[in-house]
């Protein structure tokens, strides 16, 4: 009984040891990389105030002392609401390659000859550290990049629009939920904003400019097409609450849009060998496979009849 008791006893204080060893583990493996960061926050404090502060102010604000010479205002660097949706990668390339290297204005000079790309991770911290409301990691998902995504004729940035500054995407592509098409915003819609924003030193919002001044359409180069052959209505998509990234990727997340789209060769080889790979975006058994798995599920009436594809 008593011998029991003192095997129990000891059960007990190693059980209780080994919890405490754990946590003495687990504290440590977060102490660690927590030092660090406090030491690269310091470190990247320190640059910010030698490179940045006299443009975005001491404290990140967009007040420093030469931010009035300029007509797009530096940006205030500490607003969590504009700053926490973009990625490192996207700051990276403003700070050592400028504004204009993700559409941006000049205003914001290259820093590639002054910092180093780990004194430019430092500085980011510091960015993050003093982000209101608070940065969280996760919140900056990472670009998403297409090689063959095309050359637009203005570098428009869903980055920037639908990340950053969290304009709904029917605000602009406003015929999503009334018709077929979802439909790409006017140049009016465009200079709504941009008669004033970035109007008198951003040479993209100058290209703007110049189509609206001839009254031209911006001749965007379509991504996303079936042949024409086939019919896709957006409006029962998207009432049915599909969201657009459902079919389109994380556009939020896209410099340039772009899309992988359409039938592949190794997977009709794959399929010869009888295996049955995912259909890929835009092909026919894309559009099918989706049907059957929404009626299936969802209780939705997605036709499989040849007719409501192809007339
Ligand atoms: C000569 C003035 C100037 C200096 C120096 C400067 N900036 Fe800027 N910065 C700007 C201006 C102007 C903008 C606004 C560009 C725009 O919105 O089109 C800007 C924009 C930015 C943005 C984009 C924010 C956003 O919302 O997308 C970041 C990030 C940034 N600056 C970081 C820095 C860092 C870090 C430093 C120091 C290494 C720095 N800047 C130094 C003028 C400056
Ligand atoms: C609801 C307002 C709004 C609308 C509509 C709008 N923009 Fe913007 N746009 C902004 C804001 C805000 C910025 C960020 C400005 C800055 O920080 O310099 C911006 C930045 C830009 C930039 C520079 C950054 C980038 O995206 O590369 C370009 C170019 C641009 N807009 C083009 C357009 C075009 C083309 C349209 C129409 C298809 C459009 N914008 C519609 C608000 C708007
Ligand atoms: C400020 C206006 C604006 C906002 C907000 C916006 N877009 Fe766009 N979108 C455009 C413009 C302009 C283009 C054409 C240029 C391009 O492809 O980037 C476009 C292109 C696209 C395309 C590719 C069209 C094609 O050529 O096949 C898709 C898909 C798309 N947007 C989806 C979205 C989604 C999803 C959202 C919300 C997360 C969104 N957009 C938010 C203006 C906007
Ligand atoms: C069920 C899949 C699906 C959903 C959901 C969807 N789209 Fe599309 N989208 C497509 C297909 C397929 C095309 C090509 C259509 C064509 O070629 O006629 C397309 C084309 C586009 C285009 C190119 C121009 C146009 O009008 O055809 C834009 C812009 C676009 N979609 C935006 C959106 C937005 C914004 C949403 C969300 C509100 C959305 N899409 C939801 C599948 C979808
Ligand atoms: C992500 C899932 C999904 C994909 C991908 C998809 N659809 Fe659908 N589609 C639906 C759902 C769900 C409905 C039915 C909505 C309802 O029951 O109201 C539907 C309905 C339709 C309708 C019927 C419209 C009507 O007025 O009744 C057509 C036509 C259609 N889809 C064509 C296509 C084509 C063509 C493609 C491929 C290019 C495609 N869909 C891809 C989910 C999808
Ligand atoms: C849910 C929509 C949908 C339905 C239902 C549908 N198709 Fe299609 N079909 C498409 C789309 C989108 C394409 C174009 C993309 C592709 O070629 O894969 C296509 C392509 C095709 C092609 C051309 C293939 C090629 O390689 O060029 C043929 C032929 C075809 N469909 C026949 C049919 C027949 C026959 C039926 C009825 C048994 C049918 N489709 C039902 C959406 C549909």
């Amino acid at each position: 009984m008593r011998g029991r008791g003192i095997l129990l006893g000891f059960a007990v204080a190693l059980a209780a040891s080994g919890g405490l060893v754990g946590i003495v583990f687990t504290f440590g493996a977060r102490l660690a990389p927590a030092a660090a960061n406090t030491r690269d926050v310091k470190s990247g404090e320190a640059l910010y105030l030698r490179y940045c502060a006299v443009c975005h102010g001491d404290a990140g604000r967009g007040d420093g002392s030469s931010a009035t010479g300029f007509a797009t205002k530096p940006a205030d660097l500490t607003d969590g609401r504009l700053m926490n949706a973009l990625p490192d990668e996207f700051l990276v390339n403003i700070i050592l390659r400028g504004g204009p290297a993700e559409g941006l204005s000049p205003g914001m000079p290259p820093f590639a000859d002054f910092l180093s790309e780990s004194q430019t991770r430092q500085l980011i911290r510091y960015l993050r550290a003093i982000a209101a409301p608070p940065f969280r990691p996760g919140m900056a998902k990472p670009l998403v990049t297409f090689p063959d995504a095309p050359r637009q004729p203005i570098l428009f940035s869903h980055v920037v629009h639908a990340g950053s500054f969290q304009i709904s995407c029917q605000y602009c592509h406003a015929d999503a939920r009334r018709s077929e098409y979802a439909g790409l915003p006017s140049v009016e819609r465009c200079m709504g904003c941009h008669r004033i924003i970035g109007a008198q030193d951003n040479p993209e919002i100058a290209t703007l400019h110049d189509y609206a001044r001839r009254g031209q359409p911006i001749p965007w180069v379509r991504v996303f097409k079936v042949p024409e052959f086939t019919v896709f209505p957006h409006k029962p998509h998207v009432r049915f609450e599909l969201a657009c990234q459902t079919c389109h990727g994380p556009i939020e997340r896209m410099r340039v849009v772009g899309a992988d789209t359409g039938p592949r060769l190794v997977d009709d080889l794959v399929r010869l060998l009888g295996f049955r790979p995912p259909a890929r975006a835009l092909t026919m058994g894309w559009c099918v496979d989706c049907h059957r798995e929404q009626n299936a599920t969802r209780g939705a009436h997605a036709p499989l009849d040849c007719v409501s594809c192809h007339h």
